[in-house]
């Protein structure tokens, strides 16, 4: 039994067999990162090449650790001190890459639709690592799978993701993701980060974070993007702050544990307050680690059973 595709693309109509195929795997991956020796000979012999167009930290290392961890042989890529700055298009320099026996293709890059794009002129495997605003289907599968491990199941599972959702490829994968799921998806912030229409998706939408607070299990804070914003969204940091910041003050007067995920990196004293980034129920950190495992499952699901 293997994935419905050959690519990793998004989770927009993803089947909910796909997701749980990729949770599942991922509890063994996980176990295997536990282990003093924490690498198998699985992907032996595959050749991965991770082309990161735009920064991070997290996916990207998180990817390269786990094609190592299934002993496969990587190669890295990135848009600087490539021949990209001499005027190469994306499609001559993924069929060049190609040219060399790449099995499968990492990508990220920040306009909306190139991993599509790549499946149209490469032959390789194309895993999508955060498509400008479009999607992140890596990121929320690692969601997923910390929320599934920390409460057991995802159906009628009640998630809030706050803060900048018209910027965020994370929030849109998790809506997909988690409404196949059975969860329960709500999104909160300012009106003017919050896509028209976006209830259409089957989400409810607050634009005060105390009315949300009392109705759910878990929050996905996103990071303000002030990179990809135009400007004049929200009058001040300082502001969206007040009326948006995730605090220990406001978490307190809920009487019931929240669970807080961020897809980092955080600002924080922005969207989330230090004390609560780092507090007991923070599981921020297992999200990281979570992500080993789950592009551990997608890379061997991808590269093997296809
Ligand atoms: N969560 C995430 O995509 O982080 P990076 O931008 O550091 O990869």
């Amino acid at each position: 039994m293997g994935l419905s595709s050959r690519h990793l693309l998004g989770l927009d109509g993803a089947p909910k067999s796909d997701i749980e195929l990729i949770l599942e795997t991922a509890v063994s991956f996980k176990e295997i990162l536990g282990r003093p020796i924490k690498k198998v000979p699985t992907l032996q012999g595959k050749t991965i090449a991770n082309l990161f167009f735009e920064s991070s930290t997290r996916t990207r290392i998180s990817f390269e650790l786990a094609e190592r961890r299934l002993s496969a042989d990587v190669v890295n890529f990135s848009a600087s001190g490539s021949s990209v700055s001499k005027g190469e298009t994306l499609k001559d320099t993924a069929r060049n890459i190609e040219a060399m026996k790449i099995d499968m293709v990492v990508i990220r890059h920040n306009a909306a639709g190139t991993a599509h794009f790549l499946t149209r002129v490469v032959q390789a495997a194309v895993l999508n690592a955060g498509d400008g605003c479009h999607e992140h289907p890596t990121q929320a599968l690692l969601d997923m799978y910390t929320l599934k491990e920390k409460f057991g199941s995802l159906e009628g599972l009640r998630v809030c993701i706050v803060g900048d959702i018209s910027h965020s490829r994370v929030a849109r994968s998790n809506i997909y993701g988690l409404r196949t799921m059975g969860a329960k998806v709500s999104v909160c912030g300012p009106a003017t980060l919050i896509p028209r229409e976006i209830e259409k998706l089957g989400v409810e939408v607050y634009h005060r974070i105390d009315d949300v607070l009392p109705k759910v299990d878990a929050l996905n804070v996103l990071r303000i993007q002030m990179e990809r914003q135009a400007g004049g969204l929200f009058p001040s940091l300082r502001e969206y702050n007040r009326f948006f910041g995730v605090t220990k003050d406001r978490l307190e007067k809920i009487d019931h544990p929240i669970t807080i995920m961020h897809p980092g990196p955080i600002n924080r004293d922005v969207e989330l307050s230090a004390d609560v980034a780092d507090g007991p129920h923070s599981v921020i950190l297992d999200q990281v680690l979570n992500g080993v495992a789950i592009r551990m499952a997608v890379l061997y699901l991808l590269g093997t059973t296809q």
